[in-house]
């Protein structure tokens, strides 16, 4: 089977109120039109076409990775004439899959069921039971239960309006017939528009049985119409992440307070995630994780046994096996972190690799550094790595111990096993296994009195 699928995708989308065109709104932090381009691309043997109106630079560029070929759609006159732009580009053998932009959710296991119902003889139509189905059109059948036609919600009659089985717009069908309907359309309508929905009683006329299915649940064909409406997809989106990663053995302390967006690439045992984690873009997980309350991570390798405690940001970085970081620590691009390193709180690293079993427990800032093995790096240490213009490494080497209150300014090293006395500022490197100190000699004065206030 060659498939041809269609999204529909140049509508404007007012009640977004926006700017955006409405199919570049997202869910999980990827655009409606690409968690659909994304479903239908498990499909084999196919080729998207998206048809695009309002808003269409700016959604062919930001979705210019897509493979797919784009149509536009210069005024939209209806669902109908929305596919009759593509008329010309579909092959009689075709089976033509009908998609939207805006309906994000939809499963690839219920596009693959309604494309077993398309032959030459019949075409697929998804349909969805609904408790009020205002705005929907309206499935209508005769009494043996054959689908007969489409009536849209505002050219319905009273007895129409109550059946409760709607029209979802998703549909499969060969590509000579639906052109054949295609060109009969006419708008002849309450809204004036070309309805895709009136190919149901040609086909019909034309004996063609329809054949309907159902998706497993309403939301997987809900429109996304207005925020509130994005908000809800956003959650039960967000749910069935949850629930597909505590079915892959992930501990969700509260699976309603999870967020995933993007994706998790190798998934350890026995990962614990505790509430508002948000996890973005590319990431992997080692086995025995703890990720505290209030984490942000974005593009991270975390190993094994590694502890993130709560109130972290951590954005590209690695961080090595048995590692553990915060809380408040905030760990910046292209942050490496090897086996056994401890980062605490306020801790900010950035461009810098720290190697096995170094220290930085309090109130740093570590930036385009190299810190060697087992360092300890004191509290309110800085690495001094920008004058304004240029930024500098500075390189610790192993075993270095660097005392509290340090700034270290960049370019500078310090020496395998050397230390630093607190309360230095280093703008020299520092020799190997001895001890180096820029502070002020602590001298008293005896004899030294307090200024004293008057009295009036
Ligand atoms: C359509 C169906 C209705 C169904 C409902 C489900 C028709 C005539 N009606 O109604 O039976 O119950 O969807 O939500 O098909 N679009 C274009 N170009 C256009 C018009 C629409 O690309 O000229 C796109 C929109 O961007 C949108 C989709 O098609 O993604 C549906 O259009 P919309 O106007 O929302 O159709 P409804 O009136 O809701
Ligand atoms: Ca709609």
């Amino acid at each position: 089977m060659k498939i041809t699928t269609i999204i529909l995708a140049a509508g404007k989308g007012t009640r977004m109120r926006s700017e955006l065109p409405k199919v570049l709104h997202k869910i999980a932090n990827r655009p409606l039109l690409q968690h659909v381009y994304d479903m239908s691309r498990h499909l084999e043997n196919n080729r998207i076409k998206i048809v695009i109106g309002h808003g269409a630079e700016l959604v062919t560029e930001t979705l210019k990775e897509l493979d797919a070929s784009w149509i536009e759609q210069k005024q939209q006159l209806g669902t109908g004439h929305a596919v009759q732009q593509v008329s010309d580009q579909i092959a009689d053998d075709d089976t033509v899959l009908i998609l939207y932009g805006d309906v994000p959710l939809l499963k690839l296991a219920t596009v693959q069921q309604l494309l077993k119902n398309v032959n030459s003889q019949s075409l697929a139509l998804l349909t969805v039971n609904l408790e009020n189905p205002t705005g929907y059109g309206r499935i209508v059948r005769d009494a043996t239960g054959k689908v007969t036609k489409i009536v849209e919600q505002k050219d319905a009659s009273d007895s129409e309006k109550l059946i409760t089985e709607g029209n979802t717009g998703i549909l499969a069908v060969h590509g000579d017939k639906l052109k054949q309907w295609l060109n009969r359309l006419g708008n002849n309508n309450a809204q004036g528009e070309y309805y895709l929905t009136d190919v149901i009683e040609m086909a019909v006329a034309d004996g063609i049985n329809i054949i309907t299915s159902q998706a497993e649940t309403e939301d997987e064909v809900l429109g996304v119409n207005n925020r509130l409406q994005l908000s809800h997809l956003e959650r039960v989106y967000q749910q069935q992440q949850a629930l597909e990663l505590m079915e892959q053995g992930v501990t969700l302390i509260d699976p309603a307070r999870f967020d995933l967006r993007g994706t998790i690439e190798q998934l350890g045992q026995d990962i614990e995630i505790d509430i508002n984690v948000i996890l973005e873009g590319k990431n992997s997980i080692g086995n025995n994780v703890r990720i505290g309350a209030n984490t942000q991570i974005k593009n991270a390798i975390i190993g094994d046994n590694v502890e993130i405690l709560a109130n972290c940001i951590i954005e590209d970085a690695v961080i090595g096996d048995n590692s553990r970081i915060g809380p408040f620590a905030r760990l910046r691009p292209e942050s490496v972190l090897a086996n056994d390193v401890h980062i605490g709180n306020f801790v900010e690293i950035k461009k810098s690799t720290v190697a096995q079993g170094s220290k930085i427990n309090h109130l740093s800032y570590i930036g385009d550094t190299t810190v060697g093995s087992k360092v300890n790096i004191g509290a309110g240490t800085i690495t001094c790595n920008y004058d304004g213009v240029n930024k500098f490494r500075t390189i610790i080497e192993d075993g270095a111990f660097i005392g509290s209150d340090t700034q270290l300014v960049a370019p500078v090293t310090v020496g395998k096993n050397a230390t630093i006395g607190a309360g230095s500022t280093i703008t020299r490197d520092c020799p190997e296994n001895q001890l180096t100190l820029s502070r002020v000699k602590q001298f008293s004065l005896s004899g030294w009195q307090r200024p004293v206030k008057q009295e009036k």
